[in-house]
């Protein structure tokens, strides 16, 4: 590391010497307490396609219905734990790897979560679902063409990164891949956030009937 015009060498304090501990209480034990069955519906798409309008309706109608749940979204997890992060490559990429795991303790925890981020790379949204078993990671592709997002530019970001005012924006100057197999797609110009969050309850998370 160069500080100051000096190189300071030190290792890499990776932990090296820690093993996991068993503990008593488990994710089954947690999530036959809450009467639920713990998943992560993972919501990626373009900002302003409505993922976060749909995650908000969703975690609404499944807490009215007593189920225990939590959301993570893009823009609030940015403002405390990922503070530090940007939208540079690199930093996107550390940007999902850590709510991924945030995520899955959560789901340990027994939760419904739902994690609402672009999360443009499909190797990221790859690396997420593989840290849970089969079917408790759930990609729903929240899809809307790029033209009818930048109309909606609820933010005005779209409008600032025309400008050139914004770098790295996602659709405009950083790419953003299409999931090729996701558990659900939704059509946000052709279906309202309510059909969206039904469509949700009853094909993914078998939940009937919710409120
Ligand atoms: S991700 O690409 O790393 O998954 P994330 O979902 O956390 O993105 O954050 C996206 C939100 O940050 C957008 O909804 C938008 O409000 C805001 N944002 C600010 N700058 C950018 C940018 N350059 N690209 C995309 N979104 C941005």
């Amino acid at each position: 590391m160069l500080v100051a015009n000096a190189w300071i060498e030190f290792p890499l304090r990776r932990a090296t010497n820690i093993r996991w501990q068993q503990l008593s209480i488990d994710k089954t034990a947690r999530a036959q307490q809450k009467h639920q069955q713990p998943v992560c519906l993972w919501f990626t798409g373009l900002s302003g396609s409505g993922k976060s309008t749909i995650a908000n309706l969703l975690e609404k109608r499944l807490f009215e219905a007593g189920r225990h749940t939590y959301l993570l979204d893009g823009d609030n997890i940015r403002h405390g734990l990922n503070r530090d992060l940007g939208f540079t490559e690199v930093d996107r990429v550390e940007n999902i790897r850590r709510v991924a795991e945030v995520a899955k303790l959560m789901v340990d925890a027994g939760l419904i979560v739902i994690a609402s981020f672009i999360s443009p790379f499909q190797a990221d949204r790859q690396m997420a679902r593989q840290l849970f078993p089969t079917g408790e990671f759930v990609e729903v592709f929240i899809d809307a063409p790029l033209a009818e997002c930048e109309k909606r530019d609820v933010k005005g970001l779209y409008a600032k990164a025309r400008r050139g005012e914004l770098k790295n924006f996602t659709g405009i100057d950083s790419a953003y891949e299409r999931p090729t197999q996701p558990e659900l797609r939704l059509d946000t110009c052709l279906m309202s956030a309510e059909t969206c969050v039904e469509e949700i309850i009853r094909s993914v998370l078998n939940i009937n009937p919710v409120v």
